[in-house]
C-alpha cells in the first residue's frame, strides 16, 4: 500500500489534519477530522468495552487462570512532580540526540544510520535517516555528491559493510550528517528528557515546576490504595485508564505513529507474585487476539518478546505487539502495544523511593548522604489477602497500547483498491476503507434511489430511526453509484437504499461494502439488521 495515498485520503475525507495547519502546522501534533474522531472514538470504546465494561468478573476469559475484576480510572495529566522522580522518568526518561551545526537539524542518535565508503583516497561515514534500501539509495546519492562524482561513476565508490547505527560510531570527524554537505558537523550525543515541563500556579521557578504525564500508568499506581479501599476488588484485578500523554519526541515522524501528544490505553493488572508469569502470558495472548478480532491481518501483526538488553529499567519481561506499517521498510514492524511484567517496581517505588537494580535485587537509590535519592510517599501500598491473611506487594502486568497508533494501523489495514461495477455494470477501480464494522466511523448510509416519488421522505424516516442507535449518514445528492463510492472511501460498511419496491412492500436494499452483495430487508427490521451485522459482520 502506498502511504502517500492514505495520507492524502485522510486529509481529503477528514480523517486527519495537521495541527494548526493554517499557520504551517506544528511538527508532531495532529487533529482528527469528522471521520477520524469517530474512528478513534470507536477504537477507544471497543477497548473500554472489551477490557472493562463488558468484562465478566464471574467467568474467566479463555486462557485466564481464574475470574478477575476490571475497573476504570481517569486521572489528571499534571501530577505531583515526585511521581515522576519515583517512577524513574525524571532521571531516566530521555533519548540521546545529536545536532547538526551546518543544517541546524536535530536527530535522535539511535535513528541515524550510515555506511562507510571510500573514494578518491578518502574514507567517510555517510549518515542517513532512512533505513533499508531507501537508506542505501540515499547514502549513495549523497556520497556521489560529496565526492563530486556522476551517477555513472557509482562503481568508484567502495562501500564497506552494510548500514549500521550511528551509535556504533565514536568519532564523528569523518561523518557526513544526514542533511550536511561537509564532514564533522554533528555534535556529540546529548541526553534530552522527553517530558514536557510546565509551571503550576504563580510560581515560575523550580518550586512550581511540574510535568505533563508521559504515560497514564503512574496515575493508576498512585491510586492503587484508593481503588482497593473504595471498591471491593480483590487481587487479581486490573485498573484501566485511557487518556492523553505527552512526550517531547526529538524526531516525531511517520504520520501519527510518533507524535508529541497522543493517547494511551493502559491496564495495570495486579496479581500475586507467584501467579504473575501465568498472567503475563494471558495478557500477551489476549491483547494480540484483540487486534486480530478487529481486523488486523495475521501476517502483518506479530508478537515479539524483548531481548534482555531491550527491557525497560523496571521490567522483568516484555513483549510487543507489532504491525508491519507500510511506511516502514519491507520486513520491519512498528510497536502498537507493549505488554510488560513490571514486578513490584512501581508500587514499591511509590512507597519507598526510586528503586535501582543491584544484581537481582531492587533497592532504594541513595545519595552520598545515604538518604533516598528520590523519597517515596511512605504510604503502605501492600495488599492483604483477607482469605489467606497473606500480605504482599502485588506484581503488575501492564498491557500498554496507543490509541493513535492502533487507529493508524486500522487505517493502513483498511485501505484497499479493488474493482466494483458502476451503474452500467462496468467494472471501475474504487478506493474502499475496509474497517471492521465495530470501528467504522459511519455504520450505515441511507439513500433514496431518486429524489422524488416520496422516496426521500421514507429514507429520512429510516435514517432518523437508525440515528438513535448508530452514527449514520443521509445522502440524496448525485447518482447512487457515486454515493456508494463516497461511502466506500469513508469505510461505511452498509448502505441502505429506498427504491420503487420500498413504496410497494416496505423493504429496502442493504448493500455490503466488501462483498457488494445486496439483499432486501423490511423497513421496520432495518435497525436490528444493522446491529446484528455490526456484531457479526460475516453474517450477511
Ligand atoms: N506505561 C508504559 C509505556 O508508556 P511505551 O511503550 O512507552 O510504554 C506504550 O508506550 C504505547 O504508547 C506504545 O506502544 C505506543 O502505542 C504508544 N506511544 C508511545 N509513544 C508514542 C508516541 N510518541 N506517539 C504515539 N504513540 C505512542
Amino acid at each position: 500500500m502506498d502511504m502517500d495515498k492514505l495520507v492524502s485520503l485522510c486529509k481529503r475525507r477528514g480523517f486527519l489534519f495537521q495541527s494548526s495547519e493554517i499557520y504551517g502546522g506544528l511538527n508532531g501534533f495532529w487533529d482528527y477530522g469528522p471521520l477520524g474522531v469517530e474512528l478513534k472514538r470507536n477504537v477507544r470504546e471497543a477497548w473500554w468495552q472489551d477490557m472493562v465494561r463488558g468484562h465478566d468478573e464471574l467467568d474467566a476469559p479463555p486462557g485466564a487462570p481464574e475470574p478477575f475484576e476490571m475497573v476504570g480510572l481517569d486521572c489528571t495529566i499534571i501530577m505531583h512532580p515526585q511521581v515522576w522522580k519515583c517512577s524513574g522518568h525524571y532521571d531516566l526518561f530521555h533519548d540521546f540526540m545529536v545536532d547538526c551545526r551546518e543544517s541546524k537539524k536535530r536527530y535522535r542518535h539511535d535513528q541515524v544510520h550510515g555506511r562507510w565508503v571510500e573514494a578518491k583516497e578518502q574514507r567517510i561515514f555517510v549518515a542517513t535517516q532512512a533505513g533499508g534500501e531507501e537508506g542505501e539509495a540515499d547514502a549513495q546519492q549523497r556520497a556521489l555528491k560529496f565526492f563530486n562524482l556522476r551517477s555513472k561513476d557509482a562503481e568508484r565508490l567502495a562501500w564497506q559493510g552494510p548500514l549500521v547505527s550511528l551509535t556504533e560510531i565514536h568519532d564523528f570527524s569523518n561523518v557526513l550528517g544526514p542533511d550536511a554537505k561537509e564532514l564533522g558537523t554533528l555534535t556529540p550525543p546529548r541526553e534530552f528528557n522527553l517530558m514536557f515541563k510546565t509551571y503550576v500556579g504563580a510560581l515560575s521557578g523550580e518550586e512550581g515546576a511540574a510535568f505533563l504525564r508521559p504515560e497514564t500508568a503512574q496515575g493508576i499506581f498512585v491510586n492503587f490504595k484508593n481503588v482497593c479501599d473504595s471498591t471491593r476488588v480483590r487481587v487479581p484485578f486490573g485498573i484501566a485508564q485511557m487518556g492523553k500523554s505527552f512526550r517531547n519526541e526529538i524526531t516525531p515522524r511517520n504520520f501519527t505513529f510518533r507524535s508529541r501528544e497522543f493517547e494511551q490505553m493502559e491496564i495495570e493488572f495486579f496479581c500475586h507474585p507467584k501467579a504473575s508469569p501465568e498472567w503475563y502470558k494471558f495478557w500477551r495472548d489476549r491483547r494480540y487476539q484483540w487486534y486480530l478480532d478487529l481486523g488486523l491481518a495475521g501476517e502483518r501483526l506479530r508478537l515479539r518478546d524483548h531481548d534482555a538488553d531491550e527491557l525497560s529499567h523496571y521490567s522483568c519481561g516484555t513483549a510487543d505487539i507489532e504491525y508491519a506499517f507500510p511506511f516502514l521498510p519491507p520486513g520491519e514492524f512498528g510497536e502498537l502495544e507493549g505488554i510488560a511484567h513490571r514486578g513490584d517496581f512501581d508500587l514499591r517505588s511509590h512507597m519507598e523511593g526510586k528503586l535501582v537494580r543491584q544484581g537481582d535485587e531492587l533497592v532504594v537509590e541513595t545519595g552520598e548522604d545515604g538518604k533516598p535519592h528520590h523519597r517515596g510517599s511512605g504510604k503502605d501500598l501492600t495488599y492483604r489477602d483477607d482469605l489467606t491473611n497473606e500480605r504482599f506487594t502485588p506484581h503488575v502486568i501492564e498491557p500498554s497500547a496507543g490509541a493513535d497508533r492502533a487507529t493508524l494501523a486500522f487505517l493502513c489495514q483498511a485501505y484497499t483498491e479493488d474493482e466494483a461495477p458502476d451503474e452500467k455494470g462496468k467494472m471501475q477501480t474504487r478506493v474502499v476503507m475496509k474497517f471492521h464494522p465495530r470501528i467504522a466511523p459511519i455504520k450505515a448510509a441511507v439513500f433514496p434511489l431518486v429524489k422524488k416519488d416520496g422516496m426521500p421522505e421514507v429514507a429520512k424516516k429510516i435514517y432518523l430511526a437508525l440515528k438513535k442507535r448508530f452514527n449514520v449518514f443521509y445522502d440524496e445528492k448525485g447518482a447512487v453509484g457515486r454515493r456508494y463510492r463516497r461511502q466506500d472511501e469513508a469505510g461505511t460498511p452498509y448502505c441502505i437504499t429506498v427504491d420503487g419496491q420500498t413504496l410497494e412492500d416496505r423493504t429496502v436494499t442493504v448493500r455490503d461494502r466488501d462483498s457488494l452483495k445486496q439483499w432486501r430487508v423490511s423497513v421496520d427490521e432495518c435497525p436490528d439488521e444493522i446491529a446484528r451485522l455490526i456484531e457479526n459482520p460475516g453474517a450477511s
